[in-house]
């Protein structure tokens, strides 16, 4: 693996599976991968959960970690081609990014969407900058329109709660204050789309996430329906993605917030969510405290799946 950025990097996705399970068990099995070995981690937006458990997992492999926070204590980036250099950047991403790979053997990039242009953000216009001009294998810690290593991590935790071979998944949208970019959602359901599962994706109406990522699930509106017999609920909320109003916020019913009249609906589904969590916004305190909320051991499973893939990249390329 010289790149991961989809579900189609990891591969055959029972081997993946498989794979991960290996890592869970066996932490330290490959402390020697990693030796003399540096992950470099550059964030342009905040993380707790993708910046630790990456840590860690490079760690457990016997790597050495540098983590950059773009916006504290480097240069500000140009990253637009052609420009006219006469503002407040003064570092042009096409010099920064083959330097920051010089001083290291793999990189990590979390790039938000920025909301400003689609295309721009689903053209992964600065993911594919450091794929293209790096020269050392890239893997995404959530970029603008996927983040892989959260959509494994949830996919290694529904396979360890499942109770049927075929679960019925949700993906549930639900309120939040601010425009959330649909990273995730687009993510969970390529990686769902890549099992067997019952798949349902439900949202108010106008917040329809890209075609591509739809894929074979069936959309709901009525989010009675979909909460009807599920086996999990994966609450996220994302801004809208068509046009006119990419990023925006075209609504924040709270009726959509998960609480325990809608998971009563269910087949005792266990509750998931990426965290951060807006508690009562996104889910009442009744679910997420409840026996049913696994969202602390799918953010443990985040050290699994960033395991599972910084061992794929150095098997492959080092
Ligand atoms: N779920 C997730 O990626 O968390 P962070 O934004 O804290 O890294």
């Amino acid at each position: 693996m010289r790149k991961f950025t989809t579900v189609h990097d990891i591969g055959d996705l029972k081997q993946a599976l498989e794979k991960a399970q290996f890592v869970k068990q066996n932490p330290f099995a490959d402390q020697d991968l990693g030796r003399n070995k540096t992950l470099l981690m550059i964030f342009f937006n905040s993380s707790l959960r993708t910046r630790l458990s990456t840590q860690k997992a490079a760690l457990n492999l016997g790597m050495n970690v540098i983590v950059l926070d773009i916006n504290q204590g480097a240069w500000k980036l140009e990253t637009e081609k052609g420009v006219v250099m006469d503002g407040d950047k003064p570092e042009h991403i096409l010099e920064a990014i083959p330097v920051m790979g010089a001083y290291c053997d793999v990189i990590g990039v979390r790039s938000f969407a920025q909301f400003q242009d689609k295309d721009y953000d689903y053209n992964e216009t600065i993911l594919n900058q450091f794929i293209q001009y790096s020269g050392k294998p890239v893997f995404s810690m959530e970029a603008a329109t996927r983040h892989p290593l959260q959509s494994f991590a949830d996919l290694i935790t529904i396979e360890e709660y499942k109770k049927t071979a075929r679960p019925k998944v949700v993906l549930a949208w639900a309120p939040h204050p601010r425009a959330l970019p649909q990273a995730v959602p687009n993510s969970f359901a390529e990686w769902i789309n890549a099992t067997n599962y019952d798949f349902v994706i439900t949202h108010p109406e106008g917040y329809e996430i890209d075609e591509q990522f739809v894929g074979k699930a069936k959309v709901e509106y009525d989010w009675r329906k979909a909460y009807e017999g599920a086996d999990f609920i994966y609450a996220k909320n994302w801004a809208a993605y068509r046009h006119p109003n990419y990023g925006k916020i075209i609504s924040t019913d709270r009726s959509w917030t998960v609480d325990s009249a809608k998971m009563a609906l269910t087949n005792n589904a266990y509750f998931m969510h990426c965290l951060p969590v807006r508690r009562n916004m996104i889910v009442s305190d009744e679910v997420i405290d409840s026996p049913q909320s696994i969202v602390v051991p799918e953010a443990a499973n985040r050290v699994v799946s960033a395991q599972t893939v910084l061992k794929e990249i150095l098997k492959d390329n080092y």
